[in-house]
């Protein structure tokens, strides 16, 4: 069911409104200052439109896992950075209690930052009472918090069910087409492409999009696992031995669908980078480890890739962070971003798979802004912060 949206609302009734924004701003800082502005960027068309419109913007977010107030997560830390992706001054509201009047006194156009939601007990515990202090501060609700729309909390569940219209933002929108509609009804051929460490936070990702998929490549230090259920030898690569079973099943479950390494660069270390070599799967040698996929892998993997018209990824394929094994992972982004040359649909999403994308972005069809969100919703999950959204 679509989700009625910030689009069906008519813009002249928001002129003077105020449209209290549930945003995900839970981005990394570094010396006081935000390290990576996506989150915020991506709430940016959002804000703009509803100021365009003459409404006044109130910001809601949760920042971190504090148990209670902590000034080392107090939003106001990010206001300077989100005054500059914005391009306007934004006034911060250090507590939702007694922030009404500050909210009625907003010029059209203008836009507040609440402080952090977890600051109060009531936001995790998706408290209506805390609800009703949040829903006090505007005038109808938009959700653009795709990132947290896995989590029950009073500022993307409760206050959502008080509070109307509640309508999706235009990330949320976005978010929803692209990792819902497109990989639903997907063009063909569909390949997936998985990769990252773990199979075990995977397996409901995998069992979900096997039926719909004519392919699933599987990389990282997930094919170990993967590798030893087929009786191949994986060295000291990291591995969930514990997995084993569950692997077999899903290779017994994927059939040919299923595309695995054909090869692997080791090395005896990752400090020991100079000594990495390109070897067969099945040719692990007992004193390495991987580190990422070979050439032979990369090109077969990018044929695949360039040939489909819909292409989900998630998860790097070696270790990203540490060149050269970032070779793989860079690989399959290019490969991605020749499949969308071709006309694929290109979409990227979960865990740390927007960081193995960074300085590609812009030639991908999406890349989400949800990590666990993201998988919950391609496994099939509920999101309450969408459920409790009107239905358009
Ligand atoms: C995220 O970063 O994935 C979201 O902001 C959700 O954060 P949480 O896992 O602390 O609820």
């Amino acid at each position: 069911m679509r989700k009625r949206s910030l689009r069906d609302l008519p813009p002249e009734a928001l002129d003077g409104q105020r449209a209290l924004v549930r945003v995900d701003f839970n981005v990394p800082l570094k010396e006081g200052r935000v390290a990576d502005d996506t989150r915020i960027r991506a709430a940016a068309p959002t804000v703009k439109y509803l100021r365009d419109k003459g409404a006044r913007v109130v910001l809601l977010s949760h920042f971190g896992r504090p148990n209670g107030p902590d000034p080392t997560l107090s939003l106001k830390h990010i206001v300077r950075d989100v005054e500059r992706v914005l391009g306007t001054p934004v006034e911060f509201i250090p507590d939702p209690a007694a922030g009404v009047a500050a909210t009625r006194r907003l010029p059209r156009g203008g836009v507040a930052l609440v402080e952090n939601t977890r600051f109060w007990s009531g936001e995790e515990g998706n408290d209506p009472g805390f609800a009703e202090t949040l829903a006090a501060l505007g005038d109808f609700y938009v959700d653009d918090a795709f990132g947290s729309a896995h989590r029950a909390h009073a500022s993307t569940e409760a206050v959502a069910r008080l509070l109307k219209p509640a309508v999706a933002g235009f990330l949320m929108e976005k978010e929803l087409r692209y990792l819902g509609d497109a990989l639903a009804t997907p063009r063909r051929p569909f390949v997936a492409v998985l990769g990252g460490a773990k199979i075990s936070g995977k397996i409901d990702v995998i069992q979900a999009l096997l039926p719909r998929v004519d392919e699933i490549l599987v990389g990282g230090a997930m094919a170990s696992t993967f590798f030893l259920a087929i009786g191949f030898q994986v060295g000291g690569s990291l591995v969930e031995r514990d997995r084993e079973e569950v692997a077999q099943s899903l290779i017994a479950r994927a059939g040919a669908k299923l595309i695995l390494p054909r090869g692997a660069v080791v090395a005896p270390s990752l400090a020991r980078a100079a000594e990495r070599r390109a070897v067969s799967s099945d040719r692990i040698p007992a004193d390495c480890a991987i580190f990422d996929i070979d050439e032979a892998t990369r090109l077969d993997f990018r044929a695949r890739i360039v040939r489909a018209k819909t292409v989900f990824w998630n998860g790097p394929m070696g270790v990203f962070e540490t060149p050269p094994f970032d070779a793989g992972t860079r690989a399959i982004a290019e490969a991605m971003v020749e499949a969308g040359k071709r006309g694929a649909t290109t979409v990227v999403g979960g865990g740390d798979s927007a960081a193995a994308v960074a300085g590609f972005e812009d030639r991908l069809t999406h890349v989400s802004t949800g990590g666990g969100a993201a998988l919950e919703f391609l496994e099939g999950k509920p999101l309450p912060g969408v459920a409790a959204l009107e239905d358009a």
